[in-house]
């Protein structure tokens, strides 16, 4: 399915040829994402201390014999989302009208892998990790966070569940504003009943990371919108979470906050974070591994980075987005 969706797949993933198969084999779904580059390279960093198979195939001379070894369930292992066919439609408060947000979303997520989505306006983003996030329910399909099915979980599992794996950078920041900033980022680990000396331990890096360090007192009514959206960044890491998503992180910065918060995310996701990310910016999308493009309420198609620079995929990027302006079919 990969292979007929996004033909020059193999031409974007060293060795792609082979990693294509290999995948296709293990995942006997043939989902979208089967065995990208970057992802097996992270992933085989995140789970090496405990799976020898997994640390080879970091070697990029070595990784194929290493996969020749795969089994089903050890790729398995490496995803840390599935979404399959997942739908939403909206009805309009008085019935009236409705609105078809997603109509056939797939694709899966391994761990360590910087993912970023793209589409117009409307195209269903947000919608998109509402449900990731589990704030919001699917019409129809399924999300698999870590092999787990959220739809399953009772409303009390879900809001632990999310406190426990996932840091959310909402698009319009949801700071509160009757909290200080530093109450506004310490409320999910306030709600996980973490001891106040360890909530200022876990503060302090972030806070330095993120130069928000004097506005701690500050109100969310008293800062710009781009330091709103730092806190709104610290507050998303500081349940140290394994998938961060984010709804257009960069969309309130200058250039120069973006690229010190686009560096940021970079060095989250080396440190093993899993990062998702909505942005309308070419260049934020330019620092992925892999862009997914959205459109209709579908993935219309995929980006894999393979050994293409930040410009290089830059210009990849510009010319899917031109053409799907242009309403060009799946290439
Ligand atoms: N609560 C809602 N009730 C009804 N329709 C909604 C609701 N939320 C979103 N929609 C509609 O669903 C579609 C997808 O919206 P969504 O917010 O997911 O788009 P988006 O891709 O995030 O757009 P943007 O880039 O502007 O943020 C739009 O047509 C929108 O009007
Ligand atoms: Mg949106």
């Amino acid at each position: 399915m990969a292979a007929e969706l996004f033909p020059d797949y193999n031409d974007l993933v060293p060795g792609g040829q082979r990693r294509t198969r290999k995948a296709s084999q293990a995942n006997a779904d043939g989902n979208l994402t089967d065995a990208p580059g970057k992802a097996a390279d992270c992933a085989a960093g995140e789970s090496g201390e405990t799976d020898g198979h997994l640390t080879d195939a970091r070697n990029a001379e070595g990784a194929e014999p290493a996969r020749e070894n795969f089994t089903r369930r050890e790729v398995q292992a490496m995803e840390i989302l599935a979404v399959n066919n997942l739908k939403k439609v909206y009805t309009t408060r008085f019935g009236g009208s409705q609105v078809q947000a997603l109509s056939n979303v797939s694709f899966k997520v391994e761990e360590g892998e910087y993912v970023a989505i793209m589409g117009e306006s409307g195209s269903g983003k947000t919608t998109l990790l509402n449900i990731l996030a589990a704030l919001d329910v699917p019409t129809g399909g399924a999300v698999l966070l870590d092999g787990r099915d959220l739809s399953r979980l009772r409303e009390s599992e879900r809001a632990q569940f999310r406190r426990d794996h996932l840091g959310f950078v909402f698009q319009e920041f949801n700071l509160l504003d009757t909290f200080s900033v530093q109450d506004n980022i310490f409320l999910p680990l306030v709600l996980a009943g973490t001891p106040y000396p360890e909530m200022e331990e876990r503060l302090q890096p972030i806070a330095r990371k993120l130069g928000i360090g004097d506005l701690l007192k500050k109100y969310p009514y008293e800062i710009s919108g781009g330091q709103k959206q730092r806190v709104a960044v610290a507050r998303a890491l500081i349940t140290k979470p394994r998938l961060i998503l984010a709804d257009e992180p960069t969309g309130a910065l200058d250039s120069r906050a973006t690229d010190e918060l686009l560096r940021l995310f970079e060095a989250i996701n080396r440190d093993g974070q899993t990062v998702l990310m909505v942005t309308h910016s070419v260049k934020a999308a330019s620092h992925a591994g892999r862009v997914l493009f959205i459109k209709d309420g579908e993935v219309f198609h995929q980006i894999y980075r393979g050994v293409s620079s930040d410009e290089q995929l830059y210009q990849k990027i510009s010319d899917t987005l031109t053409m799907l302006a242009t309403g060009g079919d799946r290439a």
